[in-house]
């Protein structure tokens, strides 16, 4: 028997009645029939999302991968055997018929095959890729939980399946091959990691790389994203006492180190492991946000390599200057 709501999303995307949010193990994606150009058009208008910045196709499986590109290099079937399903999205040649809404009119199309039950047996029960973009309105905070997709976007334009809060917490890891291979976005899945199973290097893209004009190697490199309403800093301990005191108006530490802080200000503590912060961190940004705080501050974690890395680059962006 199948869970009633991936009927009712496959009633959904067969009737075109409009995208289909599913959960993954690293936030809620926004999914829509990835060969169909009307369908995904609705999701770039939904999330007001620029037309330049390509989608990610999910996929079932690899033999569904295959059908997307003209060429599936040896380094992408190992990387595929090790990881799939799970936290990484390879950069691939575009195969033929992927409507250029899809790829952003671009050579390369991005694909991953999540590793969440419900998102398995949607894409097993359409039987077709679906593009899923994280479900939320471009340049906000991504979901991680049902509500969070809920309160973004009326039942009427999403039909959102409950898949629980996702266990990952933060987007897959991108990862261009090519000549070079190249890290558009880091993510759970580690450069080490990567590294180990292709047996090459893998070079980090700079932070700033993806600003300015023109076509974007990742277009979602764009500097400020995963942006609280709220102002919000990046500081370490002494500045951020120092920050505290100098602000009468109540605000929310997003701490890890620091057990109390002072009134009127308030202090959601995060775990401090790696997997567990990256977890707790977009729904910790939400509920500083929903408070309407004078500002967030959040107390930066170790810069260290792996997890910490990808967690780094999503809070640099949500306290980048728009
Ligand atoms: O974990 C995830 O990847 C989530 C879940 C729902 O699967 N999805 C997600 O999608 O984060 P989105 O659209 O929010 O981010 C997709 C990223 C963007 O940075 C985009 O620019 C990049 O992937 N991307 C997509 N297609 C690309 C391509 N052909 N070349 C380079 N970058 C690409
Ligand atoms: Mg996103």
């Amino acid at each position: 028997m199948r869970d009633p709501s991936i009927e009712e999303a496959l009633s959904w995307l067969r009737k075109g009645r409009g995208p289909v949010a599913f959960p993954t193990e690293t936030v809620y994606g926004l999914g829509a029939p990835a060969l169909s150009p009307r369908a995904v058009e609705r999701v770039f208008e939904l999330k007001g999302r620029p037309r330049r910045n390509p989608l990610i196709v999910h996929v079932r499986d690899l033999a569904m991968a295959r059908t997307l590109t003209s060429d599936l290099p040896r380094e992408a079937e190992r990387l595929a055997e090790r990881f799939w399903p799970g936290p990484l999205t390879l950069v691939l040649a575009r195969g033929e018929g992927i409507p250029d809404i899809v790829t952003g009119g671009g050579p390369t199309i991005a694909i991953r095959v999540p590793a969440h039950p419900l998102a398995l047996e949607l894409l097993e029960a359409y039987g077709a890729p679906l593009v899923g973009p994280s479900a939320n309105p471009s340049g906000r905070i991504s979901p991680t939980r049902a509500e969070h997709v809920r309160v973004s976007f009326s039942p009427t334009e999403v039909y959102v399946i409950d898949g629980g809060p996702c266990t990952r917490g933060i987007e897959s890891t991108v990862l261009r091959l090519g000549v070079k291979n190249e890290l558009l976005r880091p993510g759970p899945i580690s450069v080490a990691e990567l590294e180990e199973t292709l047996g090459a290097r893998v070079v980090v893209r700079s932070e700033h790389d993806g600003e300015g004009e023109g076509a974007l190697p990742s277009p979602g490199l764009l500097r400020s994203h995963y942006a609280p309403r709220a102002r919000a800093s990046l500081l370490d301990e002494v500045a951020l006492r120092l920050a505290l005191a100098a602000q009468p108006k109540a605000g929310v530490v997003i701490g890890l180190t620091l057990t109390e802080v002072q009134a009127p200000h308030q202090l959601i503590e995060m775990p401090r492991d790696a997997e567990g912060y990256a977890r707790a961190l977009y729904g910790a940004l939400r509920e500083a946000d929903d408070t309407d705080p004078s500002h967030i501050w959040i107390e930066a974690p170790p810069r260290e390599p792996g997890l910490w890395l990808a967690i780094h680059e999503r809070l640099a962006r949500a306290t980048a200057e728009t």
